[in-house]
């Protein structure tokens, strides 16, 4: 199969969706991998590094008029829309339930496109959302303790105080993979890390991996009025699947906090926690609400491409294997997770919640496939 991987063109995005370590992968069983020029400089991968793991560098015209499969990591935007077609399978985030241009302009196309974050185990786990809930969740530990300085107008306290003065205390709201990686950098960095969660068996798992570091508490509003008065940096970090984000703070609790605190709401891209958040970009990450400093990037995961790359890479290369190897008809039939990944093929939505969103007619995948559309 010939494999492309496109350069991201959309502001502020520095990861590729391929490695020189996979493309070596995906070379040595026999696939053709080509990569658009400097499509890895942002995430420290020159041209010559594809070029000796056996990928050829090839013009954006090169890797999306000449791909069976195209690789990349955020949804086309619309000047990438003309190079949509027919006989192509696009492997990405798509998100599409929230852009309907996109979702005509794939429907018009005849691509078949499948989303990284709808692909689905049969356990109901996003394997290739979870590493940027990792790292969203570890960034927002250090981009809060960043922003607590004085000179980013931030309480101007250390968050793991020295001998002698107590740490910063850190509330964690959602106790999942963004609130556990939280916790985890807060405690090595020496504070003192609170968490409110509503699924018991999550919490008596936290306390087993984190050993007792953390206060493990049920979430309520009483709980959270309560914690969030002590909290030099708090963190949002909960998800109700499929649904945004409920407002847990409310602009009345943020009187009661801390002049200058910080609150980073991670669950932002789901609408956010607060009532306050809106969302940011790290050109210009805080807004200020009653005294709180908000920090509401959505795409937190961009600031360090070098690890969201890898950590990207990872998880998606086995599928990607799977739909070289096998092509994509015959990948989708054999996998049921890939199979959820697919939103669009052959002019047809396949993802009922796009068809939701958009009022579009929903074709399960399995009818889409019977009638041969892709
Ligand atoms: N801003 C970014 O760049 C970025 C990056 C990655 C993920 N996210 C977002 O972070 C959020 C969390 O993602 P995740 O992967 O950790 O999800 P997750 O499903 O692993 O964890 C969410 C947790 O929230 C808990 N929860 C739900 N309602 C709650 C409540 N009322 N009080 C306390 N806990 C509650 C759930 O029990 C669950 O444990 C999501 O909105 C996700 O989209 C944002």
């Amino acid at each position: 199969m010939r494999i492309g991987v496109a350069k991201e063109i959309k502001p502020q995005e520095y990861r590729v969706a391929l490695t020189p370590a996979g493309a070596r992968e995906l070379v040595q069983a026999g696939h053709d991998v080509v990569v658009e020029a400097r499509a890895g400089v942002g995430s420290a991968f020159p041209d010559e590094a594809f070029e000796r793991a056996g990928a050829t560098i090839g013009s954006v015209d090169d890797v999306w008029t000449e791909a069976d499969l195209l690789l990349k990591v955020k949804e086309p935007i619309a000047a990438e829309y003309p190079r949509l077609r027919e006989g192509l399978t696009l492997f990405t985030y798509l998100h599409i339930a929230a852009d309907e241009p996109l979702t005509r302009a794939l429907v018009d196309s005849g691509i078949t496109a499948i989303a990284y974050e709808t692909v689905e185990t049969d356990r109901g786990a996003l394997p290739l959302l979870a590493p940027m809930s990792e790292i969203a969740g570890r960034l927002s530990a250090q981009a809060g303790a960043d922003h607590l300085e004085k000179p980013k107008g931030g309480r101007g306290i250390l968050l793991g105080g020295v001998a002698g003065v107590a740490p910063a205390r850190v509330l964690v709201i959602g106790g999942g993979m963004v609130g556990y990686n939280a916790a985890v950098i807060a405690l090595g960095m020496g504070a003192q890390v609170t968490i409110l969660e509503r699924s018991v068996d999550r919490m008596r798992f936290l306390e087993q991996i984190l050993s007792g570091r953390v206060q493990l508490l049920m979430s309520s509003a009483l709980q959270l009025e309560e914690a969030i008065k002590d909290a030099d940096l708090t963190i949002g970090a909960v998800l109700i699947p499929g649904a945004l984000a409920p407002k847990l703070v409310t602009r009345e609790m943020l009187t009661t906090m801390k002049e200058s605190s910080v609150f980073v709401d991670v669950a932002i891209d789901q609408g956010g926690c607060a009532e306050t958040s809106r969302p940011t970009t790290h050109d210009d990450p805080v807004y200020t609400v009653e005294g709180v400093i908000h920090y509401c990037v959505a795409n937190m995961p961009g600031a360090v491409p070098i690890t969201s790359t890898r950590a990207l890479t990872n998880v998606t290369l086995p599928y990607i294997e799977q739909l070289a190897e096998l092509g994509t008809v015959a990948a989708v039939q054999a996998n049921p997770e890939l199979a959820r990944g697919v939103n669009v093929i052959g002019g047809k939505v396949t993802y009922e919640a796009v068809c939701e969103a958009h009022g579009m007619p929903y074709t399960p995948l399995t009818a889409a496939l019977a009638a041969g559309v892709a």
